[in-house]
């Protein structure tokens, strides 16, 4: 299938209420609306009816670190290389806007996917809760 990947394309609140129910997600209305403002890009996936198929949020200091956030790939289109795709795309637009660092964090699970696929590699990292 032939994937358009786009970097700051519009994107609706809904279709990433969808995107992200469709994984078992638990979407929050007005969300993205609201990410938005505080986003350096973001990728997007579609298919050829321009269904949303995947998406990567980029969030940025303003200077030379940029973190990746919420990549999300539709549970049917998993596992044919569009999260890699859109990550590839993602750094490739961060070292663009003067980007010297990408930062992701994640579940044990997905190292495969961070470190083999997306080329991550690992690093002392730490997290406090606020919640
Ligand atoms: C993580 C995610 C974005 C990957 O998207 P994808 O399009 O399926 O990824 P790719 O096809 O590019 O995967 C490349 C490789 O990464 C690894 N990988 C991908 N998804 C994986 C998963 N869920 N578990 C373990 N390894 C995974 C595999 O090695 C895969 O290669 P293979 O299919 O030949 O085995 C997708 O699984 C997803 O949307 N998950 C739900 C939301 C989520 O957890 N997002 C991450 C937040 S940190």
């Amino acid at each position: 299938m032939n994937v358009d990947y786009r970097w700051r394309a519009e994107v609706g609140d809904d279709e990433l209420v969808a995107l992200t129910r469709s994984h078992g997600g638990t979407p929050e209305p007005g969300w993205w609306d609201r990410i938005r403002p505080h986003s350096l890009g973001w990728m997007t996936a579609r298919e050829p009816d321009g269904g949303l198929i995947g998406f990567a949020n980029v969030a940025w200091d303003g200077a030379d670190h940029a973190f990746l956030l919420d990549p999300k790939v539709r549970p049917d289109q998993q596992r044919r290389g569009i999260g890699t795709e859109l990550v590839r795309h993602a750094a490739a637009e961060a070292r663009r806007a003067g980007c010297a660092w990408l930062h992701v964090d994640f579940e044990d699970h997905l190292r495969g996917f961070y470190f083999d696929s997306c080329g991550f590699r690992p690093t002392h990292a730490g997290l406090i809760s606020l919640a």
